[in-house]
């Protein structure tokens, strides 16, 4: 087996992901430009436990922006051990996408291209890339979602961009015969997690004696997915490559949508603490529900989400109580 490559290794999923990998016995190349859309010492910290994790040369570490196209040719040049690809490293986030636009076109696009150039020049060597995508790409919609619903009307600019990833892709698998396969995740959360997620900002506002702020009223429903199970997806996926070129599409959810008030009260009783509720009307560029269909990864994979809310969410609480007290 060669290496690795994961791209925003410094992220919660990927520094999951890393983490998982290392622990299999892999050698691990990571990414990441450690930018500020969120605090840069949580993802300092992440990469501080992985490092602290791996044995002497299994992980290394490429400070660099994936829209640096000299930068990334380079990194793909140099690191000739690798032989596959996760790509998780993306400006996320539906909300700021409102904010800062040009930092979704950067990242998601013409990073998702230095990237696909990065496996096109690898004349082989990596034969297989796995990229993350988004629940976003369908839409506002109802039922649960499949990965052959029309994704061509997606809410906000950070579902476009997304979208616009799995078209190049797509491109890239035709021209130039790449093995690629991208992952819809529908809301990842748990330890390590996300300062900009509704979950972690109620429990830090909980926790402050702070209002927190729910959007449509509260009548949202999200398709919650823990972290653990969104990983051994990406591994089950990595672990079994398409059979020829192309690009497939998979679906990475709890498949079980949970309205937004079941999470305010889960997190009331595990904080022991009465949310503030403020209710407010529904933000530009979100959708009112999303509900993953995962039969295709457990037809292909055997793999299935295995842990419920509550149980999720008590384990993001004793690490948010480790960490912040
Ligand atoms: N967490 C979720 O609920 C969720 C849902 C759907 C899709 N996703 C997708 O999964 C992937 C991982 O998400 P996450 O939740 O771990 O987010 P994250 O923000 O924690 O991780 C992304 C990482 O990418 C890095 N990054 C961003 N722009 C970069 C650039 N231009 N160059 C280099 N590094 C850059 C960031 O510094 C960050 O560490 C993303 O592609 C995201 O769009 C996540």
């Amino acid at each position: 087996m060669g290496d690795v490559l994961v791209t925003g290794v410094a992220g919660f999923i990927g520094a999951h992901l890393a983490a998982a990998l290392l622990a299999r016995g892999e050698r691990v190349i990571g990414l990441d430009n450690f930018n500020a859309y969120y605090d840069p010492r949580l993802k300092e910290a992440r990469i501080a436990a992985l490092t602290a994790g791996a044995r002497p040369g299994q992980f290394a570490l490429h400070r660099l922006d994936l829209a640096d196209q000299e930068g990334m040719a380079a990194l793909f040049a140099a690191e000739r051990g690798l032989d596959r690809v996760v790509h998780l490293g993306a400006q996320a986030g539906v909300r700021w996408s409102l904010e800062a636009p040009f930092a979704y076109t950067a990242a998601n696009v013409t990073g998702q291209l230095a990237v696909l150039e990065g496996v096109r020049r690898s004349e082989g060597r990596i034969a297989h890339c796995v990229h993350a995508s988004t629940s976003s790409v369908y839409g506002v919609r109802e039922g649960a979602f499949r990965e052959e619903d029309r994704v061509d009307r997606p809410a906000s600019l950070y579902a476009a961009t997304k979208a616009a990833g799995e078209l190049m892709a797509h491109s890239y698998a035709a021209l130039y015969g790449l093995r690629l396969t991208a992952l819809r995740f529908f809301t990842v959360y748990g330890p390590w997690g996300r300062p900009d997620m509704a979950y972690w900002l109620f429990t830090e506002a909980m926790c402050a004696g702070r209002p927190i702020r729910l959007f449509n009223q509260g009548r949202m429903r999200r398709d919650f997915t823990y972290v653990d199970d969104a990983v051994a997806g990406i591994l089950a996926v990595l672990d079994h490559p398409p059979a020829g070129p192309g690009q497939r599409l998979y679906n990475i959810g709890n498949s079980r949508p949970e309205e937004l008030l079941e999470m305010v009260a889960i997190l009331e009783r595990l904080l022991g603490v009465a949310a503030i509720r403020r209710l407010e009307p529904m933000q530009k560029g979100d959708v009112p529900a999303t509900w993953a269909d995962v039969s295709a990864m457990a037809r292909d994979f055997g793999w299935r989400p295995a842990t419920p809310l509550e149980e999720g969410l008590g384990r993001f609480v004793a690490w948010w109580r480790g960490r912040f007290g």
